[in-house]
């Protein structure tokens, strides 16, 4: 038993969003803020987190689902009144409970450790987490007597002219006693100047009744940026951006423009691979070495092998192999399969398609619902014709097959093993294995002809 708890305030309807989505599930870097709160949670070998929710509070179970217990608040009274909501989970636990904000998504696991360590190091009733900001203004600031002790935590809007010039901040972060935490949130009002029962209120009366107090100043001011507005959210997004690229780069990923590049957290890049400008890879996905993505290209959810280039392109939801070659502007749609050594060329939409090792289709093609098996070579233009206005057909293109430039292969649809689409035509039928289609009308040469409207001959 760790006796150790934790509580995510996220029951705000964060209206300086000005949005119709809760704060919390706001994402950073393509994940609700809530939820990076969580990861971090969840390395810390807790007993119970509960997070109190309300506004939106379906949405923010739904996001969370059984990672959290969770306590409802029906009104938003008040950070002091959110914790209060847990009461029925937590109050006759012995231990440590931390509490942190849901719109605090950049703290680190790390700095969570060192603050429950001090906490319980110190034998304080109450431990804050602070830090110093160039700018804290929105924050509550962190007010110390003549000896450097904590003594109470000010808000913006109740503090005077002088307490504003504070540095020193609340990071909206605590580890309290628990059986102390509940018996002091009794003895909070809400006589202040948003009418709201506040939870740094607790310190003063920790002080009061001459409990200990102590803060645990961090110096990474970037972790504990609180995101009220969009403002911060840009600004969250910009460093855990940095964050997570330094990560990759420490592990061995050459990121030529790390400022240009997202990754969200969930991507996993092996070393030695090259991301260029421009690109975006998220959700889960998983890229092989000496891979090359970019410059300008969009991954999601895609298992990329080795040694492959995707360059100017999109590709979403799809399992590309090693030696494969990508782009420039290709689009690849979701549950396509390419295997090695495929080409994909310029201009080329694929599909719910799979194309076994070796196939080409290098220019100007649209590629749905097809399989094609190994070796092929598609012409530039070709044009899977799967969509009759109502349903989806398949086409089979078996090993070896050639199809012509500009061919349309209407659905359903098999072109034999070996077989020979001519370039330009329209077919229909199955073509068997190592024939030879042609599907178009007959050339006509009329002689002379041309003379009629042909200036040189005038
Ligand atoms: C709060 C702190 C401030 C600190 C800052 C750090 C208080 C009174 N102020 O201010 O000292 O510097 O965080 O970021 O605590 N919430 C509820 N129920 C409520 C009210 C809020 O669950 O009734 C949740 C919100 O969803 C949010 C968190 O508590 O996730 C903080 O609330 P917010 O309104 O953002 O507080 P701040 O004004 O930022
Ligand atoms: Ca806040």
């Amino acid at each position: 038993m760790t006796n150790r708890y934790a509580i995510i305030l996220a029951a705000g309807q964060g209206t300086r969003m000005k949005s119709k989505l809760y704060k919390v599930l706001h994402p950073v870097m393509g994940r609700p803020m809530v939820q990076h709160v969580m990861d971090q949670l969840e390395a810390l070998d807790l007993e119970k987190v509960v997070t109190v929710v309300g506004c939106g509070a379906e949405k923010v179970k739904e996001q969370l689902g059984e990672r959290s217990l969770y306590a409802l608040q029906e009104q938003q009274l008040g950070t002091g009144h959110a914790v209060q909501q847990t009461e029925a989970l937590l109050a006759n636990k012995k231990g440590t409970t931390l509490v942190v904000c849901g719109d605090t998504p950049l703290l680190t696991k790390e700095t969570l450790a060192k603050l429950f360590d001090q906490h319980q190091k110190t034998n304080a009733k109450v431990t804050v987490l602070t830090t110093i900001m160039d700018d804290p203004s929105g924050y509550g600031r962190v007010i110390r007597n003549k000896s450097g002790d904590v003594e109470k935590i000010i808000e913006q809007k109740d503090a005077t002219p002088d307490q504003r010039l504070i540095t020193e901040i609340n990071t909206g972060t605590y580890c309290f006693d628990n059986q102390f935490l509940f018996d002091a949130l009794t003895l909070v009002t809400n006589n202040n100047a948003q009418g709201e029962y506040y939870l740094p209120d607790v310190i003063e009366i920790a002080k009061m009744k001459d409990e200990k107090v102590t803060a645990y100043q961090t110096s990474d001011s970037n972790e504990t940026i609180g995101i009220n507005d969009r403002v911060a959210l840009a600004e969250a997004e910009k460093i855990m951006k940095q964050r997570i690229n330094k990560q990759h780069m420490r592990n061995g990923v050459t990121i030529v423009d790390p400022d240009q590049t997202y990754i969200t957290p969930s991507v996993e890049i092996a070393a030695d691979v090259v991301i260029e400008p421009g690109t975006i890879i998220r959700g889960v996905t998983k890229i092989g070495s000496q891979t090359i993505i970019g410059p300008n290209s969009e991954i999601e959810d895609c298992q990329i092998g080795e040694e492959t280039k995707i360059t100017h392109s999109v590709v979403h939801q799809s399992k590309i192999g090693s030696h494969v070659n990508i782009g420039p502007f290709a689009h690849i749609r979701p549950n396509s399969e390419i295997n090695n050594e495929v080409k994909v060329g310029n201009f080329v939409e694929v599909k719910k398609s799979s194309i076994d090792i070796g196939s080409k289709v290098s220019h100007l093609s649209y590629i749905g619902d097809a399989e094609i098996q190994k070796g092929v070579n598609v012409g530039c233009g070709t044009i899977t014709v799967n969509y009759d206005g109502e349903n989806k057909y398949k086409t089979t293109i078996k090993d070896g097959a050639f199809i012509g430039c500009n061919s349309n292969l209407i659905a359903p649809l098999t072109i034999g093993r070996g077989a020979f689409v001519a370039a330009g035509s329209t077919i229909n039928k199955d073509v068997p294995d190592e024939a030879l289609s042609i599907a178009r009308a007959k050339q006509m040469n009329k002689a002379d002809y041309a003379k009629k409207f042909n200036k040189l001959s005038k």
